[in-house]
């Protein structure tokens, strides 16, 4: 089992999740955060951190967001980790919960 991190997450970028992580397994790109499966000891502190829920058990995995699994797996191997909750994008309120967001996803 592991927790990854879904489309919701793109372009809001909140990061208030990765501070309570006791593994230190997140992963931070352009506009994005990932969740390096391999290291997740899946204890779920981070799932209620995101006010935008962007974050599941790969229990909870659907048809929607199938795709997030190898994405939180590939690019956690590319990107370097982050430990402490930076400010938001600017407009990142605006991007709240809009779909299609997948295509915006900066590697
Ligand atoms: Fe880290 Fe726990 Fe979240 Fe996994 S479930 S990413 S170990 S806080
Ligand atoms: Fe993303 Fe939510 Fe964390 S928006 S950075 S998963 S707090």
């Amino acid at each position: 089992m592991t927790y990854i991190i879904t489309e919701n997450c793109i372009k809001c970028k909140y990061t208030d999740c990765v501070e309570v992580c006791p593994v230190g397994c997140f992963h931070e790109g352009p506009n994005f955060l990932v969740i390096n499966p391999d290291e997740c000891i899946d204890c779920s502190l981070c799932e209620p951190e995101c006010p935008i829920d962007a974050i599941i058990s790969d229990e909870n995995i659907t048809d929607d967001n199938h795709q997030f699994l190898e994405i939180n797996e590939r690019l956690s191997k590319k990107w370097p980790i982050i430990t402490e909750i930076k400010d938001a994008p600017k407009d990142a309120k605006k991007w709240e919960n809009k779909i299609g967001k997948i295509n915006l996803l900066e590697e």
